[in-house]
């Protein structure tokens, strides 16, 4: 069971259940356009946001690490009349191609985002947000955990993406500073008594990886 077959069965699930529409499949191609780099979610991943996000109720949701603004329009369609989403993203070409397929997808009054380092623009928000996606430099995940949680509130939803890595995850001599990111962001989750946390090893078009999910208690 290799690429081809998790490719193939994203493929027929994408046909059958998640169904892409033509707003989300528009903002994969005006990105490829653009020449950004083809590391959105899936379909199947995108959908399963929005479904959390909507399942918890999230009235104001946060991305860091927008790109061409794939992922944030199904965050965004999770949202209620009057809810929000920020998404942070360091690339002002990033955003602009994600400004151009949010506004498409009829949601430039719902969604925004802002141009600069996740670091710098976490202190200048205002919580509570319910729900975060945390989707940009691996080095950097540990801090926007601690940014993060310092704008939330009992019962916020965190997300993380790229947290396996075809497993490199449990090697504990890694060099690179992705993976290495990644494993101080388990530490950090596993000695913050605050957080109920777990992670679901996935496979599909994108190959091996997974989502890190967290609850903060309340
Ligand atoms: N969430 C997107 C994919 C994000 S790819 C989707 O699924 O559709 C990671 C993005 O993080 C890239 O656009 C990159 O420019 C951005 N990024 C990298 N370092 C960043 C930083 N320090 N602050 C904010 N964004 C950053
Ligand atoms: C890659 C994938 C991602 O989901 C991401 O956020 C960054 C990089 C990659 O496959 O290189
Ligand atoms: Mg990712």
């Amino acid at each position: 069971m290799t690429q081809r077959t998790w490719t193939a069965v994203d493929d027929y699930l994408d046909q059958r259940i998640v169904r892409p529409d033509d707003a989300l499949s528009g903002s994969l191609a005006a990105s490829r356009a653009a020449g950004l780099p083809a590391i959105a979610v899936t379909a199947a991943q995108g959908k399963l946001l929005n479904l959390l996000a909507r399942a918890m109720g999230a009235r104001r949701i946060l991305e860091i690490g927008t790109l061409g603004g794939y992922s944030a329009i199904w965050l965004a369609r999770a949202l209620p009349p009057g809810g929000r989403l920020i998404s942070l993203e360091y690339s002002p070409k990033h955003a602009e191609v994600a400004r151009a397929s949010l506004a498409r997808a009829g949601l430039a009054e719902v969604a925004e985002v802002r141009v600069g380092a996740g670091l710098d623009l976490l202190p200048q928000l205002s919580g509570p947000f319910d729900f975060f996606f945390i989707d940009a430099d691996k080095e950097g995940y540990p801090d926007y955990f601690r940014g993060c949680l310092a704008l939330s509130r009992p019962g916020s939803v965190m997300v993380f993406d790229n947290m396996v890595r075809d497993g490199e995850i449990i090697d504990d001599r890694t060099s690179d500073p992705d993976v290495r990111g990644a494993r101080q962001l388990y530490d950090d989750i596993a000695a913050e008594p605050r957080v109920s946390a777990t992670s679901i090893q996935t496979v599909g078009s994108k190959g091996y990886d997974g989502f890190c999910m967290l609850v903060v208690n309340g």
